[in-house]
């Protein structure tokens, strides 16, 4: 079975870390890029735990930087998720890998590589989508050039840093308008089916058991944010960002329907909201994304700790 060539765009970020260390190691996918850009922590230092993650992952992927900032608004972070470092602080105790930085912009890598794959390309965006959309905006011909985007971002029903918006979302509102009118095939993992695909306790402890070193850094990144997600109701870990690489190679564990969305850039109350056409009665007119509303959790979990045991 042929590999599906993958570039994931992040702001890693504790669940991004995940969603590296099992994509890279997914036998159904060939992870050829990674970009990084602002949002759960500055640009700076989301493009150093990238390095950093590549590193102990072992294998030699491009990594490109993209935004520092949103592209017309503050940077609002998610520290008080993922630590001052986006790593739980553990960051300092994970060395830097020596690799040059590629000068090559995020916006233009994703480009590059998406005419490389000749439409074969899938885009993952787990993070705020300004380089998804400079890339957009940049390169008019993109969205004819892609097989499909997935993202971890929005929510047809509720938020997590509003009670109307999901943080990527929030960060960077006209940059997920400009992503969900690009015409593209959207795969939208939300919280609708991301806050119900928890890594539980017990399933964390059995990849602390495991010995390999990639093993031992998933479990240090899952227990330096498993008490966020515990003090606000979940059962455990919200697997947010690994979502999106997992749909990839096993979409048979989510279930979704296709809807219209579109993004509040103007509201204040509702800044970020993706405001999602599922269960009216007048219809938008139009299904721009595939959006998922449900997991197989139990099936989620099996997954991530067979891949994570395979390292
Ligand atoms: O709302 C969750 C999303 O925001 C995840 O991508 C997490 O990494 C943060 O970026
Ligand atoms: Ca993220």
């Amino acid at each position: 079975m042929s590999k599906i060539p993958v570039f994931i765009d992040c702001d890693p970020g504790a669940d991004d870390i995940l969603a590296l260390l099992l994509a890279c190691n997914m036998p159904q996918l060939d992870v050829v890029g990674i970009s990084t850009l602002c949002g759960n922590v500055e640009g700076d230092k989301t493009f150093i735990n990238a390095k950093k993650t590549v590193g102990v992952i072992g294998k030699d992927i491009p990594i490109y930087r993209g935004a520092d900032s949103p592209m017309f608004r503050e940077l609002i972070t998610g520290k008080n998720v993922h630590g001052e470092d986006g790593m739980g602080g553990i960051a300092s105790e994970i060395p830097t890998p020596n690799i040059n930085d590629n000068s090559e912009k995020a916006w233009d890598a994703i480009y590059r590589e998406a005419k490389a794959h000749n439409g074969e390309l899938v885009l993952v965006a787990v993070g705020p989508m300004t380089n998804v959309a400079i890339a957009l905006a940049k390169y008019k011909e993109l969205p004819s050039l892609l097989k499909k985007i997935v993202i971890m971002g929005g929510s047809a029903a509720y938020g997590n840093v509003t009670p109307s918006a999901e943080f990527n979302i929030y960060v960077d509102p006209e940059a997920a308008q400009i992503l969900f009118k690009c015409g593209a095939p959207i795969y939208m993992l939300g919280l609708d089916a991301t806050e119900k695909a928890v890594l539980l306790p017990e399933d964390i402890e059995k990849i602390g058991a495991m010995t390999s070193n990639q093993a031992k850094f998933a479990y240090a990144i899952l227990k330096n944010t498993m008490d966020f997600y515990i003090a606000h109701g979940h059962a455990g870990n919200c697997m947010h960002d690994p979502c999106a690489v997992l749909y990839i190679a096993y979409p048979e564990i989510f279930t979704g329907k296709p809807a219209g969305i579109c993004v509040e850039t103007k509201a204040s109350i509702t800044r970020g909201k993706t405001v999602c056409d599922m269960y009216t009665d007048i219809k938008f007119g139009f299904e721009n994304a595939y959006v998922m509303t449900d997991v197989d959790r139990d099936a989620l979990a099996e997954k991530i700790i067979e891949i994570i045991g395979n390292y």
